[in-house]
This record gives C-alpha cells, structure tokens and sequence, in this order.
C-alpha cells in the first residue's frame, strides 16, 4: 500500500467538491487546532494523557497506551473487555478485518501482537507486573473472528519498586511509521546489534541487509510486490476503504491512513487533496494512479539505508503471529528509541496467492531455511518526523 493517488480525470468537478469541503467554516470551526492537539498528545505521551484528563485506573492507562502500537492499515482493530479493576481481556474487531490482503488474518493477529508488547511497556513504566494469557479459550475460527479473547491480562496488585525499563516508553514518543524519503548514511552491522540487545527476539529472529549493494539487489523486490498488490483492483481497494482525505475525516474517524502519512507536505499535500485525489473506485485503480503510486513509493524505497526482516521458524499459526506481532511492536519501538526512521512495506509477505512467489524469492535471496516464515519487514532510515496518526476514543474499543 501507498497511497499517493493522483489523476487528473474529472479534475473539474473533483476540485470545486473537495475545495468545498476543505474550506467550509463549520469543519474548520469544529475542528480547532486544540482537538487535533490532544488527538496527538495522546499518541505520543498516552499516560501523561490520562493523568491530565483525570483517568487513573492504571488498566484504562494500559489500554491507552496499547492502542498506540502500530497496526494494519491504522485500522485499530482491538477490542477490550473489562473483567475487574485487575483484569482485561483483548479480542481482535472482526469489522475491522482486511480479507482481501490479509485473508488469514496474519496481520490481524500480528497487530494483536503490538498491543499486547505497548501494554506491557505501559504496565513495566508504571510498576506493575501483567500477567498475559494468550488464547485463554482458544482461537477463534476464521468465519467468527473477535468471539474468544485473544489475550487476558492479569495486573498485579502492588506496584514494583526495582524498576527496569529498557526506555521504551519514552521512545513511543517518536515512534511512527515514517513512509517519506531517508537520507544520511547507510546503516551497518552495529546498528543491527544495537537493535538486537534491546528488542530481545524470543520467538523470531531479525535479519538485517546492509551495504548499498545488498540494498540496491534487495529494492526490486519490494517494488515488485508493492506493484503486484496495487495492481489488483480488489486489494488496492482495501486502501480506498481506509483512506480519509479531508482533515474533518482525518479526525473525526480517528483511523485509517492519510497523504500526511505518506510523507507529502505543503504545498504539495494541499494540491494533491484539492485537485488530484480520486477516490472513485475507477479513479483510484485507474493506470495513471497506479503509476503514480508506483513512482512515489519507488521515490521513498530507493532511499532506504537498510532492511529488517523479522523471521520465524517452524508452526505458522495464530499464536505464532501475535508472537511475531509483539516482537514487531518491540523493533519499532528500538527503532525509535535509537533514532531510526522505520517503514514496514509487507506486499511480498502476505497470503495471497500471487506473494507465495515474492516471499520465496526473498527467503532465497536471505538464504533462509526452508522452514522460515518472513512475518514482516520494513526499511531503516534516517528522516525528520512526520505526521501522528490518529487513534480513535477509548470508549470505541468497549465492549
Ligand atoms: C501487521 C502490520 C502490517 C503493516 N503493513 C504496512 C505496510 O505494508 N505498509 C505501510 O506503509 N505500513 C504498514 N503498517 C503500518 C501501519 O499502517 C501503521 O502502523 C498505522 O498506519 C499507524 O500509524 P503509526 O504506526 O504511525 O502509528 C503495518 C503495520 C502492522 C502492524
């Protein structure tokens, strides 16, 4: 996914609905720059948050922070049960599925995993040991997803007084998905050991690519994948659905995924959302988006100064997936901590049937074993900031 669309059919009518909607004062008048603020507050420091908006049950401070984690598609799909004021249990929001590029919930699951990693990471900030139970009633069937809890959480009763935190809460602060062009030099090997002794890999291992030629030999491939999805109209609609445009959608629905988010700034994102975007089902898989599409995530891909892949071994299932998912959240998570600029591009490691291909083109390129599973991987970097995405209300994740 990429999600720079820009075609110039319909550009008449296209720019007098979107220039309307851009300027209408009862938007601008709703949304007033100290909502978008608290939006983005809340994504960077979420217990700070709570404690100046009077939350104080450490569970809802947990739940804060965990819908933070990076997920597909910024689609958010958690849901909590509150049992006690010690006990949580999470399911994944079967609305909130991407079947035509995740069709067996591989991503559903490895976002699952994220959650849980950003809520340890609060429970460790705050003193508290959590108990994680993962599949206390076992896995859900495909066909009804989000019917058994996919984590129950157990804080315990005192707090801690050795506290021993690597300072990965700190580094939620500047984690993002960072989709714009790097710059500075290629990363090495020490960097990779840097990031190895903090994320800690358990149940996966991380395999690094660096040296430009490695890079330059690694690049196609991605570009290839990204090209194959966005391709196909039935998949490259899963980004249509999730696209919010207008700043009023941006931050009313609080999810999805932006133009900010992909790195375009002023004037150009101004441009870009008045006159170019074509949200039509025609527009947005027509071949002069697709090309656009292709060029700029080619523009960003080509900077990379080195890849991730993180990799497991032996039993692909659910379980094995938010396990993955966990030490993902932890990657992004020393990636900011150090610094880094981080990507995740996963076109090639999906499940459809055209990725089987790409995903044993790249195990063979890593020279993986046979049993390797790549669960997801992404590019390293050094960049500016970019935009903070939204999350949306607690409440929204209830039940
Ligand atoms: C399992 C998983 C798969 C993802 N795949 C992609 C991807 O292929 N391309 C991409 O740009 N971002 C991908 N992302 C990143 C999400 O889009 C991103 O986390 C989300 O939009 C929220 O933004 P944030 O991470 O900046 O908070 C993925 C994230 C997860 C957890």
């Amino acid at each position: 996914m990429d999600w720079y669309k820009f075609s110039r059919r319909s550009f008449l009518s296209r720019s007098l609905v979107a220039s309307s909607f851009l300027l209408a004062p009862d938007i601008l008048k709703s949304l007033k720059a100290s909502s978008i603020a608290e939006v983005e507050f809340a994504k960077r420091d979420p217990l700070l948050f709570a404690e100046r908006n009077g939350i104080v049950n450490p569970i809802h401070k947990i739940i804060l922070t965990g819908i933070v984690a990076p997920n597909s598609h910024n689609s958010q799909p958690w849901k909590i049960k509150i049992l006690s004021d010690k006990q949580f249990e999470l399911y994944a929001d079967g609305n909130r599925q991407l079947l035509p590029i995740d069709p067996v919930n591989r991503q559903l699951y490895h976002t699952q995993g994220t959650f849980i990693e950003f809520a340890l990471v609060a429970s460790e900030h705050l003193g508290y040991d959590l108990k994680i139970q993962l599949f206390p009633q076992g896995i859900d069937k495909a066909q009804s997803i989000g019917t058994l809890p996919v984590a129950k959480f157990t804080l315990s009763d005192k707090k801690r007084s050795n506290l021993n935190s690597c300072g990965f809460y700190e580094a939620i602060q500047n984690r993002q998905m960072n989709r714009g062009e790097y710059s500075g030099d290629y990363l090495g090997e020490d960097l990779g050991q840097e990031i190895l002794s903090l994320v800690e890999p358990k149940f996966s291992s991380l395999v690094f690519v660096f040296g430009q030629n490695r890079i330059q030999e690694i690049i196609p491939m991605f570009q290839r994948s990204f090209e194959r999805e966005i391709s196909n109209p039935i998949q490259n609609n899963v980004s249509r659905e999730w696209f919010r445009i207008s700043k009023e959608d941006i931050y009313t629905k609080r999810d999805g995924i932006t133009l900010e988010g992909n790195g375009l700034k002023q004037p150009i994102l101004w441009i870009a959302k008045t006159f170019f975007m074509d949200m039509s089902e025609e527009g947005w898989n027509s071949e002069d988006s697709v090309k656009q599409a292709n060029e700029s995530f080619a523009k960003s891909l080509e900077t990379s100064k080195g890849f991730v892949f993180l990799v497991s071994r032996g039993l692909d299932d659910a379980k094995s997936w938010v396990q993955a998912g966990r030490e993902f959240g932890r990657l992004t998570l020393a990636c900011a901590k150090l610094g880094i600029a981080f990507h995740t591009m996963n076109q090639a490691f999906v499940d459809t049937k055209e990725s089987k291909e790409t995903h044993d083109e790249f195990k063979k390129s890593l020279n993986l074993p046979k049993d390797a599973r790549i669960q997801l991987a992404g590019r390293m970097g050094y960049a500016s900031a970019s935009f903070v995405s939204p999350r949306r209300e607690l409440k929204e994740f209830m039940l």
